[in-house]
């Protein structure tokens, strides 16, 4: 009972903020209006159609991946769609001088950055774990540190702009996949699921799903995992830990 006494009320507290700052605003696409991005990995799959969404949007767009040919056409037909600008620099994120490099140069380019959508993923083939580190290696490189490195070279433009920086794991696709069997939901086309992604970083929320079954958000959104973190974090002093 003391226990519930204690922890019910900032419980309660979490999911009725948690609601509340979900639904208190609606999404407009004017929100993106003007507004200056970056997409990587965009020049096929879920990162192509979200800057196609941007374009229509009337954002400024600057995209990203490794094949210079596919990305020309993708920057022609963000122009097509009425993008305010449309830029491409084309390398690979193994490079870390290259995600440095980047964004500076596609801040250039617009002046400035709003939003930094990082979507890009390496393309190993799903196989069993051979014991190949090389491969570990790789995908880390690409899927994790040139993460870390755009964001904290985009930092300090994000400042200024109080933008937002958009994480997707596409694999989240994937694992919808995997359990529809048992749930029978289908995962969303990438067009819509892209534009999704792009609501949830116009409106900042957390975390955004796939489609927008219940159940999706409930298993991915593990309720369980946030009030611990939710606990947890009252243990710390994060004015200290900031100010340290
Ligand atoms: N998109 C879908 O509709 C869909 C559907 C089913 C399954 N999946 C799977 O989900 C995963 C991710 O999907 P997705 O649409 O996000 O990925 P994707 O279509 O494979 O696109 C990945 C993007 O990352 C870029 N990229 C790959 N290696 C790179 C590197 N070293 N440096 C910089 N850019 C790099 C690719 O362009 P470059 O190759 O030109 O660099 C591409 O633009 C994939 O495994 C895919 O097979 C996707
Ligand atoms: C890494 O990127 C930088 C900047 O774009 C480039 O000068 C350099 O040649 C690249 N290195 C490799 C190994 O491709
Ligand atoms: C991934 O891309 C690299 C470089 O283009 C290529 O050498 C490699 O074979 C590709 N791997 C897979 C699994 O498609
Ligand atoms: C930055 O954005 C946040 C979240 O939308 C908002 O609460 C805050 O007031 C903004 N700050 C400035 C300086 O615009």
């Amino acid at each position: 009972m003391a226990f519930m006494k204690k922890y019910l009320p900032p419980i309660l507290v979490f999911f009725l903020a948690y609601y509340y700052y979900s639904a208190n605003e609606e999404f407009r696409p004017e929100m993106l209006q003007g507004k200056k991005v970056i997409v990587t990995g965009a020049s096929k799959g879920i990162g192509e159609q979200m800057a196609y969404h941007l374009a229509k949007m009337g954002a400024h767009v600057v995209v990203t991946a490794r094949s210079k040919e596919t990305l020309k056409k993708v920057v022609s037909h963000c122009l097509e769609l009425g993008a305010a600008s449309a830029h491409y620099i084309a390398g690979s994120m193994e490079n870390v001088t290259f995600a440095e490099q980047f964004v500076a140069q596609a801040g250039k380019l617009m002046g400035g950055l709003d939003m930094l959508i990082l979507n890009h993923i390496t393309n190993t083939s799903m196989n069993l774990f051979s014991g190949d580190i090389h491969l570990v290696r790789r995908s880390m490189e690409v899927n994790f540190l040139s993460y870390v490195v755009l964001s904290v070279a985009a930092l300090p433009m994000l400042k200024q702009s109080n933008g937002s920086i958009v994480v997707v794991s596409s694999k989240a696709d994937t694992a919808i996949k995997a359990v529809s069997g048992i749930l029978n939901i289908d995962a969303s086309p990438k067009e819509e699921c892209a534009l999704e992604i792009i609501k949830g970083g116009a409106l900042r929320q957390e975390e955004v799903y796939y489609d927008n079954s219940v159940w999706t958000d409930l298993l991915l959104g593990n309720p369980g995992r946030k009030i611990l973190e939710f606990l947890s974090l009252r243990s710390y002093s994060l004015d200290k830990f900031i100010n340290n």
